[in-house]
């Protein structure tokens, strides 16, 4: 194996790394696998890829599972705690090990730090299946559910509601990227990362961040939300991150406020009654099911992306 590849390696960590007709690629490719559910079956033929986990996953997993079976490839799941980087082995050992073995391996780690140093250890692709700074594969599947509701991605109005998370990190890579109007209404305790967000502005991307979550609604195509605590909060802040955020609320009232056509994403698991109201979430405006559903056909171009097949 060690022959393989080096120079023609490609890594889908974040999306301002890949070029922006890629990234269409990608989500043309997905609108595809969707609608042809049969067509694709031998592209991964003699790949293998291992999914290493560090933290839980429904959504990310199981599609991704799936989406390499069903285009003809193998993979394994690996519980990072239960290997032997979870007894201490080091990134670049595991690393260098795991490469000589698959041709990809798709890392959901607390870390970006870490994965970064996978990667930067690795001889075969890295996909960020979510790190503590961003989540690019649920925002490609996001875009894809957008696209095919509206046709077309291009100048829509975002309005992320809540917590400056990793999934606002890749919200504004997106904007920046693709050129549609993000408007974020975050309290500033859990503004989204600093340097994510200068090299938006830097590369003229159309963001505003308030903190007035009225101010982002009149005009929203789409309101996004996410879980207000995430996988790597610290427990003890819990309670009173919660008590902030619990004006940016996406409920009956706010959607009153936007145009009649908003539709509603979350990229679940919802903590229903905190974030989001069952009214909203279960409303016909709600595509979150829609959403999840596409983490499926999305990966599929992911994958094909990353083997430039
Ligand atoms: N949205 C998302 O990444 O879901 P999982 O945590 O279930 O994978």
């Amino acid at each position: 194996m060690q022959q393989k590849k080096i120079n023609t390696i490609k890594n889908f960590i974040n999306l301002n790394e890949i070029d922006r007709d890629e990234l269409y690629n990608i989500l043309t490719f997905g609108l595809a696998a969707k609608n042809d559910k049969t067509g694709y079956s031998n592209l991964l033929k003699n790949k293998s890829l291992i999914l290493l986990f560090d933290e839980p996953s429904t959504r990310t997993r199981i599609s991704f599972e799936l989406a390499i079976n069903q285009l003809g490839g193998h993979c394994i799941f690996l519980d990072s705690s239960t290997s032997q980087l979870g007894r201490g082995e080091s990134i670049k050992d595991t690393a260098k090990v795991l490469s000589r073995y698959v041709d990809g391996v798709i890392i959901r780690n607390a870390s970006h730090k870490d994965l970064n140093e996978f990667a930067n250890n690795s001889d075969c692709s890295v996909i960020n299946a979510l790190t503590n700074l961003s989540h690019p594969c649920q925002i490609m599947a996001d875009l894809m559910t957008l696209h095919e509701h509206m046709g077309s991605i291009e100048n829509i109005n975002i309005a992320w509601v809540g917590d400056g998370n990793n999934v606002a990190n890749t919200w504004i890579q997106a904007s920046q990227i693709f050129g549609f109007n993000l408007n974020m209404a975050v309290p500033s305790q859990f503004s989204p990362n600093k340097n994510y967000l200068k090299l938006a502005l830097d590369n003229k991307a159309k963001i505003n961040i308030t903190e007035n979550i009225n101010d982002v609604v009149s005009n929203a195509d789409c309101i996004v939300t996410d879980t207000w605590v995430s996988m790597n909060d610290k427990e003890t802040n819990k309670e009173e991150k919660i008590k902030i955020l619990e004006q940016y609320q996406v409920n009956e009232k706010l959607f009153e406020k936007t145009p009649k056509h908003a539709v509603f994403l979350h990229c679940l698991p919802a903590h229903r009654g905190q974030e989001v109201t069952n009214e909203v979430i279960d409303s016909p405006r709600s595509l979150v099911y829609q959403q999840a559903e596409n983490r499926l056909h999305i990966q599929k171009g992911i994958l094909k992306y990353c083997f430039g097949i």
